[in-house]
């Protein structure tokens, strides 16, 4: 089980405080898959960057299975069992597919059929992909699914996916559909999932909006994606403002 306690991130930005993230409390149970949703530069990303240690808050306490994990390296946190995959994943010039997949397998003779293994559930052909560097060569979408797979391929207990479907075509995309909804119903995982997608939002025990750098509404995927509905139909207030004074 992670806890999140009143988890607070206010940066300086030229002298004036900016407030990202204000009193997020949370508790994801063990073997759920969680789903943050809402609107751009509502704060998700800095959420998962701060349970993965990425980024630290200024103030509030992060609990993994009890233990305080809040002062805790990137590298701890990973022995742990918490793993993340970037929105914008890195690329590392030099390193191959195979070389990333064994890394993270932490298995020195990871097979070829295993690294087919991980690479088909992101809808990739290991002879295709497994000798190719992770440079610049690679496309955006081939780029999120290998490190999708290297996350598979690491199999921590607690993932977090940072917009998975982004750059994604649509056939990966339900190939990749399936494998969240396989570790789901084996409940071999906790999951966090950041999307904006209706297919992903609706595999979720429980669905989160994140907006305002707070958690605006929880419920399931029938309970919040009316909501969302509703509020996409909410006028620019400065439009709306513009619109009042000239009439
Ligand atoms: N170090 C920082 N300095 C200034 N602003 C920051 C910093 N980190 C994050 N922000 C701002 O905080 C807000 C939340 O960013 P975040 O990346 O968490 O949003 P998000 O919900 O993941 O958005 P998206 O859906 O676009 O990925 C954004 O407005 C971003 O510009
Ligand atoms: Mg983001």
């Amino acid at each position: 089980m992670l806890e999140l306690k009143h988890i607070s991130y206010v940066v300086n930005d030229a002298g004036v405080e900016q407030t990202i993230l204000n009193d997020v409390s949370v508790t994801i149970p063990d073997g759920k898959l969680i789903v943050f949703t809402g609107p751009n530069g509502g704060g998700k990303t800095t959420l998962a960057k701060i349970i993965m240690g990425l980024v630290t808050p200024t103030q509030g306490q992060i609990l993994l299975n009890g233990q305080d994990v809040t002062a805790l390296s990137i590298t701890e946190r990973a022995r742990l069992g918490i793993s993340y995959g970037f929105q914008q994943p890195p690329r590392f010039k030099g390193i191959t597919v195979r070389d990333l997949l064994t890394i993270a397998s932490g298995d020195d003779k990871l097979t070829k059929d295993k690294c087919c293994h991980y690479l088909t559930q992101v809808g990739l052909c290991a002879n295709d992909y497994l000798d190719r560097e992770v440079d610049v060569s690679l496309s955006g979408g081939e780029v999120k699914r290998i490190e999708i797979a290297t996350l598979l391929a690491r199999g921590s207990a607690f993932m977090i996916f940072d917009e998975p479907e982004a750059g994604i075509d649509l056939w990966s995309f339900a190939r990749l559909t399936e494998t969240f909804e396989s570790i789901h119903r084996t409940h071999s995982a906790t999951m966090i999932i950041i999307s904006h997608q209706e297919r992903i939002i609706s595999l979720a025990d429980e669905v989160i909006v994140v907006g305002g750098g707070v958690l605006q509404y929880r419920g399931t995927a029938d309970e919040i994606l009316p909501k969302i509905m509703q509020d996409t139909t909410h006028g620019c207030p400065v439009l709306t403002r513009k619109e009042a004074a000239t009439l």
